[in-house]
């Protein structure tokens, strides 16, 4: 039987619609071969969500997400509302998607793609066989805790100030996402907090061992944030699965991600309980190339490959996607961002033809 699948798709912004409309053929593509069936239903978030609207996540776009089976995501942002207040930036869309849909474990592997281990900024024998995922907590921490703002004091002195709080609750259900992970992987957990001097990350500290008893089988490690910064440059292969707060995982999926040498070939997912997950590339809307042809597509189709095997448990689908790029990149071909000697250099609609005949195979 036919299996049918609601996907929301939100282009959003710069390079966005570009690359998503590579994902869409290759998701059409997908779908006849393995017997699915998708409607998309496109709607506007971030930049262009304010240019048509006055606001970067209009409500008819999170109660369309919301009664999706999966959200395809392409990139927000743009020089032209870098300057709005806060509630009117696009990424307070971005934000409200995660918040509004409950997404709170986000998954953002950095893997050494084996034919672009050259464009990374570390040597070979440093950066030769990292594959490493950074389980991110997305709807807590200081992101989202109160109280927060900007206020005179009465020194008359301005301060601004944010929250980094975690409830019990918030840590274990995060940690047990990354244990059930790490088991799928290499059986190595790495937990990573401020416990030297923030209350906050002992609590962290202290629910994560608590929760290691359940899983005897994974081998857990803590370390601080500012150790585990260093440690992802010195020898990133040490890590397996590392868990750890929306902040210093803000920070350490970028890490992790330049690593690799190629951001515009990794893809994310945003997951909850019993609610639709969210997919989209590590990278942002490089507003500086869009509309030219030039962007990668790579991570874009990556996420929809993500989408399939975490979202719609098409684990099969997401294979064949990834092989299909695996084998283009293979032939040679490149996008400008990934490119070097003796390779064939293509823009991103000739990346997205080369990726439907790998496809076809
Ligand atoms: C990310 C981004 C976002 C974040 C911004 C755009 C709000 O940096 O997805 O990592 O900080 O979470
Ligand atoms: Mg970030």
């Amino acid at each position: 039987m036919t299996q049918n699948y609601r996907l929301t798709l939100l282009p959003g912004d710069g390079i966005g619609p570009e690359i998503m409309s590579v994902a869409v053929d290759v998701l059409k593509v997908i779908a006849k071969r393995f017997d699915l069936e998708f409607e998309f239903h496109y709607a506007l978030v971030g930049g262009s969500a304010i240019d048509e609207t006055g606001e970067p996540l209009p409500q008819e776009t999170l109660k369309q997400c919301k009664e999706s089976d999966a959200v395809l995501l392409a990139a927000i942002g743009g020089y032209k509302w870098d300057n709005l207040p806060r509630h009117q930036r696009p990424e307070t869309g971005l934000l409200g998607l995660r918040s509004g849909l409950q997404l709170f474990a986000n998954l953002r592997p950095a893997t050494i793609v084996p034919q672009l281990i050259e464009a990374s900024p570390l040597k070979r024998e440093i950066i030769e066989g990292v594959d490493l995922m950074v389980v991110r907590e997305l709807t807590g921490g200081i992101y989202f805790g109160e109280p927060k703002g900007i206020f005179t004091d009465t020194d008359g002195h301005q301060r601004g100030f944010n929250t980094m709080v975690y409830a019990d609750w918030e840590v274990d259900r995060i940690a047990k996402v990354a244990f059930e992970i790490a088991a799928k992987r290499g059986g190595k957990l790495c937990s990573v907090d401020k416990a030297n001097v923030l209350d906050v990350s002992q609590l962290w500290r202290d629910r994560v061992t608590l929760l290691a008893n359940d899983y005897p089988e994974i081998e857990l490690s803590h370390l601080y944030v500012d150790n585990a910064a260093m440690q992802l440059v010195r020898s990133p292969r040490q890590f397996d699965t590392i868990v750890t707060g929306n902040l210093f995982g803000d920070i350490l999926s970028d890490l992790a991600a330049v690593l690799t040498g190629s951001i515009g070939m990794l893809p994310s997912a945003s997951l909850g309980q019993g609610v639709p997950g969210l997919f989209e590339p590590v990278h942002g809307s490089a507003p500086d190339i869009a509309g030219m042809d030039k962007a990668n597509p790579l991570a874009q189709v990556l996420s929809a490959a993500m989408m399939l095997r975490y979202g719609l448990d098409q684990p099969q689908a997401a294979s064949h996607i990834e092989q299909a790029v695996h084998n283009v990149l293979e032939a040679g071909y490149r996008t400008g961002d990934i490119m070097s000697r003796e390779m064939t250099l293509v823009g991103c609609q000739a990346m997205g033809k080369l990726l439907i005949t790998a496809l076809e195979v």
